[in-house]
């Protein structure tokens, strides 16, 4: 009879097996193979975690999952974290957590927050879902990010925080964002789904702001399948955060804690008003919350998947640069995207605007890539505001949209992921180069 220990090592050591046998012969053909604008790139380490946390059968959130944020806390050198099961998800928490009345001084409805309407919705979403008010500023052209320039004229007197994504990883302009934040004591939310492992100013993006979220989406730089995570440096926050995942309950103790008084220590001998005394600590909710816990099975890919960041990050920017350089002669026809001074990117993917009045559409050049097998993506909504859900939303434009629209018009993007090859970088830019050819 095998031990338990003998029928994991037998069946992990399958599990490699199966992988390696999947992995052979993958020969790309250039013109009938997909280009993908990204993906997930794993191994057995990834399918052998996740089958050992199966066979645990622990299902919910458990030691993976605390592994996992105590590797990324190390990682980014942030004090709390909590992992949640999208980067939706943890927008939604952060911004949940800042219209706690449990913190000392919480958004309320109508107060604004000021983003930008070129957005991933869900940078978006929770913003109204809270009743705040978004109140757009323009982006810049070719960095696709929030106009720093232009937070001074969109300032009011409901102003608390200002939101935005770092665009397709590329850092925003986080000193002038931080000061602006500073002098008006708003709060800074950190939409990082795109740009983990992105520096500005030596400073990892994410570790500006109050709060950064994270996505872990098959398509972001790691991947959990589903999942993602939020970060902060403040106590009062994290624990808010925390409840407000958590079904809006007080108690902080871990789910199945051993020690059956809780992490607190003080379960059943709270006195709480209105409540019976003594009532159990895990049925008081001091929010109105939501479950948007991962499981833990996804956290085990995820252990796995931040070893291999740094491997990943270099190659997304090598294969950025490679595209870079391949396409620069193009730049008649296209806006080619630009990092600030000091910023350093780990590109999500390489976005390209098509310039105005030229001689080809965006829809001419992206049909062109796509039936030869090179996939391309929009830049998420565009301007959000043009979208059937968002046009009726209250909020506020400041100055003007001009460059939001123009990548609405003209901006797409392709792919940058680990998971391309030098023959298909090369087989993209052949492809663009005949596209000009012809025009
Ligand atoms: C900037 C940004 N924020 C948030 C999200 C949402 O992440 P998720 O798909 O994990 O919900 C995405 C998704 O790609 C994104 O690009």
């Amino acid at each position: 009879m095998s031990s338990e220990k003998q029928l994991r090592e037998e069946i992990l050591e399958r599990v490699a097996r199966l992988y390696a046998l999947r992995t052979q012969n993958q020969a790309f053909v250039p013109g009938k193979s997909k280009v993908h604008y990204a993906g997930r790139v794993f191994d057995e380490k990834e399918m052998q975690a996740m089958v050992d946390s199966v066979l645990d059968f622990w299902l919910t959130l458990g030691r993976r999952g605390n592994r996992f944020v105590s590797d990324f806390l190390a990682m980014t050198g942030m004090k709390y974290g909590l992992v949640v099961n999208s980067g939706s998800s943890a927008n939604l928490v952060a911004v949940s957590a800042l219209c706690s009345p449990n913190i000392p001084r919480p958004m309320v409805p109508g107060d604004e927050v000021i983003t930008t309407a070129l957005a991933f919705p869900t940078t978006l979403n929770p913003i109204l879902q809270n009743g705040l008010v978004p109140v757009f500023v323009d982006v810049e052209e070719d960095t696709y990010n929030i106009d720093a320039s232009k937070l001074e004229q969109a300032l009011s007197e409901r102003t608390r925080a200002v939101m935005f994504a770092h665009t397709l990883g590329n850092p925003a302009q986080m000193d002038v964002i931080m000061e602006f934040a500073r002098k008006y004591d708003l709060y800074v939310i950190e939409d990082t789904c795109d740009a983990l492992d992105s520096f500005y100013k030596g400073k990892r993006c994410g570790t500006f702001g109050d709060l950064s979220t994270y996505s872990f989406y098959a398509a972001h730089h790691i991947t959990m399948g589903e999942g993602g995570a939020l970060l902060t440096n403040s106590p009062q926050i994290y624990r808010q955060a925390l409840s407000i995942r958590d079904w809006g309950r007080a108690c902080y103790c871990q789910t199945g804690e051993e020690n059956p008084n809780g992490a607190c220590g003080h379960r059943f001998d709270q006195h709480f008003e209105g409540l019976p005394d003594g009532y159990d600590h895990k049925y008081v909710y001091s929010n109105i919350g939501y479950n948007l816990k991962p499981l833990d099975i996804q956290c085990a890919m995820g252990v796995e998947q931040l070893k291999k960041l740094p491997e990943f990050t270099k190659k997304r920017k090598e294969h950025f640069d490679r595209l870079y350089d391949g396409l620069r002669k193009h730049e008649a026809y296209f806006v080619l995207p630009r990092a600030l001074e000091g910023a350093e990117p780990s590109w999500f993917s390489m976005p390209l605007t098509v310039r105005d009045g030229g001689a080809f559409s965006r829809k001419d050049i992206v049909t062109h890539l796509e039936n030869r097998g090179i996939e391309t993506r929009m830049l998420f909504a565009g301007n959000v505001l043009r979208q059937p859900a968002y046009r009726h939303i209250r909020h506020r434009v400041s100055g003007g949209l001009v460059n939001t629209e123009k990548v609405f018009n003209g901006t797409f993007f392709i792919g940058v992921y680990p998971g391309l090859t030098d023959e298909m970088l090369a087989y993209v830019i052949d492809t663009i180069d005949q596209f000009i050819a012809g025009v």
